[in-house]
């Protein structure tokens, strides 16, 4: 049986701050190379105790964010995208199941920072 071609991917992800309206980069974009077909875990940590929830938001190139999820804590799910959050860990992480070429973007998460 012949295997199918597979596709890398990249993806990337950023940790966002929102601070009165200006936005803060904490962190240089670690990437991703991964295969089609693989799952992916990406981690956002941050530090600020009072955050009430925290947004994933996706970037293709070019174009705006588009939000994925609002969190305030637990999980929420669509599709082969899935997010969790614990607000006590301070931790989110984004998965994506089964990827596919069209799940590469520059992912990026946000926090609440009031
Ligand atoms: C990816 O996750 C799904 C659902 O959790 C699982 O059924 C599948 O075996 C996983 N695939 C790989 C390549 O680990
Ligand atoms: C995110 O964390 C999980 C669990 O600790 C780990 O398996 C996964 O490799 C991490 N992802 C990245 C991109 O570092």
């Amino acid at each position: 049986m012949e295997k199918p071609l597979r596709t890398s991917l990249v993806i990337m992800w950023l940790l966002l701050k929102w601070v009165s309206c200006q936005q803060k980069v904490d962190q240089n974009p670690p990437f991703l190379s991964v295969q089609e077909g693989e799952n992916i875990t990406i981690n956002c940590s941050y530090s600020d105790q009072n955050s009430q929830g925290l947004q994933w938001f996706r970037q293709d190139p070019g174009k705006g964010l588009t939000l994925l999820f609002y969190l305030a804590s637990g999980s929420k799910g669509e599709g082969r995208i899935k997010s969790t959050l614990s607000r006590n860990d301070r931790h989110s992480s984004l998965h994506i199941t089964a990827s596919q070429p069209g799940d590469s973007a520059i992912y990026l998460c946000a926090v609440d920072a009031q």
